[in-house]
């Protein structure tokens, strides 16, 4: 079963159960949350934040391709408190925390450089003996997120990053580019958390790097928002077992990206550290451009580009855990002309990241537009509805 659609399903019997009106635990919202404030259980992940702890039940649903209530039981389906009963598969997952921080500790430095992934690679028990049919079979189809630089002076010269970004550029309208400076969308959202069900959303973006999203979800707001230098993730409680929380690190990194890519005509300043020559590649059979780029702190971004069309078509970022990285890959598509401005935006984007996926489709853009300051501050912790 893959991990998606085990979200999928572990989420419909989530919102089944919310349905029917069983009470859901409370996250309790404060400013800053570490693991084991917020959570009633943590022995191991401790320390860390809230954001954080999630990514790395992520890391686990996708190392071991399981559905969290594989580890946690199918109680946890009706109640967020039920997260914090043992079952074996939660004891030995500890266990196993303990032993790749020793390996870790003993051969590199404490490093995160041997994860769950290394061992188990989508299994719920790793393979030991070599596979006779793998080691004879045609390669496995290389992942698009996957692909490295070659090392300098090999392979085909390929365009430089500043080739690829001015493409870019030409492509969504030139000088035009640089008039864009805010906008309000609407749109629709669906995705696992909505058991793919269509629900209505309202982004809000000021250049250079505000933005926010509210996803109208039918037990309450999903709001992510960022104000360039801090960043908010409040949702209703029956979606998040925290109902408010400060985003730090890589996801902080992550929103003030999506806020920035929001205004195309700044992409050359967004990032630093630009390195083009990654091999050729197809995806989804088109032929992309691939070059990479630094965050102000200093995150590995990957951008890929419609070598025909010179369009932005996909991104991939890394939120660094202590049990290791989670790459996040948003997928942009649908490009149209905003009105009145001569810039062309993705109207539609998927966002992919270990537990969770969902997409986005604007419906209507409004450029140019006042937005409230205050749309980009702390947004209220969501009121439960039942
Ligand atoms: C491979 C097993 C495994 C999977 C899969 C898994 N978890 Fe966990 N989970 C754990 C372990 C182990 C802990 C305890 C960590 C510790 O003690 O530091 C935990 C703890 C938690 C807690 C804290 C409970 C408390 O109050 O103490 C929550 C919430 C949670 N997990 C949610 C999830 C969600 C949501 C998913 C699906 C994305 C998930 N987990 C998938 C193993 C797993
Ligand atoms: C060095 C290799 C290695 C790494 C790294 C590793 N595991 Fe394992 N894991 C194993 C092996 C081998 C088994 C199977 C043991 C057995 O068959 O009894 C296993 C079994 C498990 C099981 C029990 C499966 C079952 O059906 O009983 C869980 C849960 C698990 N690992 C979680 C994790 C988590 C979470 C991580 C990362 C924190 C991790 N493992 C990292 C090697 C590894």
């Amino acid at each position: 079963m893959s991990v998606t659609r085990a979200w999928g399903q572990w989420l419909a019997a989530l919102l089944m159960v919310c349905a029917l009106g069983a009470t859901v635990a409370r996250g309790q919202a404060q400013q800053v949350q570490i693991s084991e404030q917020a959570f009633k259980d943590v022995r191991e992940l401790r320390g860390i934040p809230v954001k954080e702890f999630m990514e790395t039940m992520g890391f686990f649903a996708a190392a071991l391709a399981l559905n969290c209530s594989d580890c946690h039981g199918e109680a946890s389906g009706s109640s967020w408190a039920n997260y914090a009963l043992d079952s074996p598969l939660k004891t030995t997952s500890r266990r196993m925390i303990r032993m790749v921080n020793a390996i870790n500790k003993a051969n590199f430095g404490g490093a995160p450089v041997i994860t769950c992934f290394t061992c188990h690679r989508g299994n719920q028990r790793p393979k030991a003996v070599p596979s006779l049919a793998l080691q004879y079979s045609e390669p496995p189809e290389e992942d698009p997120d996957e692909i490295e630089p070659l090392a300098p002076g090999t392979g085909r010269p390929t365009l430089t990053a500043d080739q690829v970004l001015d493409r870019y550029l030409q492509a969504v309208g030139g000088a035009a580019a640089a008039k864009l400076t805010s906008y309000t969308a609407k749109g629709t959202y669906d995705g696992f958390d909505s058991d793919f069900e269509q629900r209505p959303v309202d982004v809000y973006a000021q250049a250079p790097d505000k933005r926010s999203t509210v996803v109208h979800m039918r037990v309450g707001d999903n709001v992510t928002v960022t104000d360039g230098r801090v960043g908010w993730q409040a949702g209703p409680s029956d979606l998040t077992p925290v109902t408010l929380f400060p985003l730090v690190g890589g996801s902080l990194d992550g929103a003030r990206l999506d806020a920035q890519l929001g205004f195309p005509g700044q992409i050359k300043q967004m990032l630093t550290d630009w390195r083009s020559g990654f091999p050729p590649l197809t995806v989804d059979d088109v032929p992309v451009d691939v070059i990479e780029g630094r965050t102000a702190a200093r995150g590995r971004v990957k951008l890929y580009f419609d070598r025909k069309t010179g369009l932005l078509v996909r991104s991939v970022r890394y939120s660094r855990t202590v049990v290791g990285t989670v790459p996040i890959t948003v997928v942009y598509s649908d490009y149209r002309d905003v009105p009145g401005v001569g810039v062309k935006l993705p109207y539609k984007w998927e966002v992919i990241w270990t537990n969770g996926r969902g997409t986005f489709n604007i419906t209507a853009l409004q450029p140019n537009v006042a937005i409230d300051a205050a749309r980009f501050g702390r947004p209220a912790p969501q009121a439960a509805r039942n």
